[in-house]
């Protein structure tokens, strides 16, 4: 299968507002955001888009795992699934919403119907299309970002997956891995260095337009049941319960819808 990607547009489009940024492919790597976490931890920290054609050991948030999925016809198909990390030293003054920003980005340059469901994982109504898992290295003072970013082209076989799965196929016929790289690049680039100059507040009422969770009866691993009340200026998810409005932070919660009956 030939995968033709335009690297040379995407560098033209983003080198301009990130100087030293290249693009590179790679028919295979275990994660592109192991890879891009271990070159900075060996002090390479230059901007760079990596991108994937397969991914052997693709990671997800929580410590789960993350499936490139499958082509029906991997002879015929183009690539079931985008895949690619974006590295750059970055430096905010505060770096809380920086997971949302770039769930947001991601929403508003694929398609209207696109939903966020705290933090930043990508739902077609009530089925996860894309994932993003945002790490960062601390090399020599300097504090590097790897945001990490799957997307379903095809939809994926459901089986063994929590959240049953959607494919942008779906909503944008004929978009194939390398036209979609190009249509999320620069508006990512842009939108993490907005996010370093800005912080989250300024994206708050961007967010609520996209969260799936409004006004909906939400259940955190931790136990804590209460209606979702979208976000605070940090990012925090704000959910009134009995016992009033709690703020939810950690990576480490996880927030299911319980019901979709509940949307107001
Ligand atoms: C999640 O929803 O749990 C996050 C999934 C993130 C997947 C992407 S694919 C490209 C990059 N490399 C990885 O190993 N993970 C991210």
């Amino acid at each position: 299968m030939t995968v033709r990607w335009q690297a040379e547009a995407i560098w033209e489009s983003v080198a301009p507002v990130l100087p030293g940024f290249t693009v590179e492919v790679l028919p295979e790597v275990d994660s592109t955001n192991s890879e891009l976490m271990r070159r900075a931890r060996a002090g390479l920290t230059d901007p760079v888009l990596l991108v994937a054609h397969r991914q052997t050991a693709g990671r997800g948030r929580l410590g789960r795992t993350w499936s490139d999925g499958a082509a029906k016809d991997p002879a015929e198909a183009g690539l079931p699934s985008l895949v690619f990390s974006l590295g750059l030293p970055l430096a905010p003054a505060d770096w809380s919403g920086l997971s949302l920003a770039v769930g947001l980005s991601v929403v508003q340059s694929l398609h209207p119907d696109l939903r966020l469901k705290w933090p930043n994982d990508v739902w077609l109504q009530e089925r996860k299309l894309a994932g993003i898992l945002v790490e960062t290295a601390g090399v020599g003072g300097v504090r590097y970002l790897v945001v990490g970013v799957g997307i379903n082209i095809a939809v994926p076989d459901a089986n063994g997956l929590r959240t049953p799965p959607a494919g942008l196929c779906e909503l944008l016929a004929g978009l194939d891995a390398p036209a979609l790289l190009t249509r999320v690049a620069e508006p990512l680039v842009r939108a993490i260095l907005l996010f370093e100059a800005q912080g989250f507040a300024a994206l708050r009422q961007a967010f609520h337009e996209r969260d799936l969770l409004y006004g909906r009866t939400v259940e955190c691993s931790d136990g804590v049941i209460g209606v979702a009340r979208g976000v605070d200026a940090s990012g925090a998810l704000l959910v009134h319960t009995e016992n009033g409005l709690i703020k939810i932070t950690s990576a480490e919660v996880s927030v299911r819808p319980a019901s979709s009956a509940n949307r107001t």
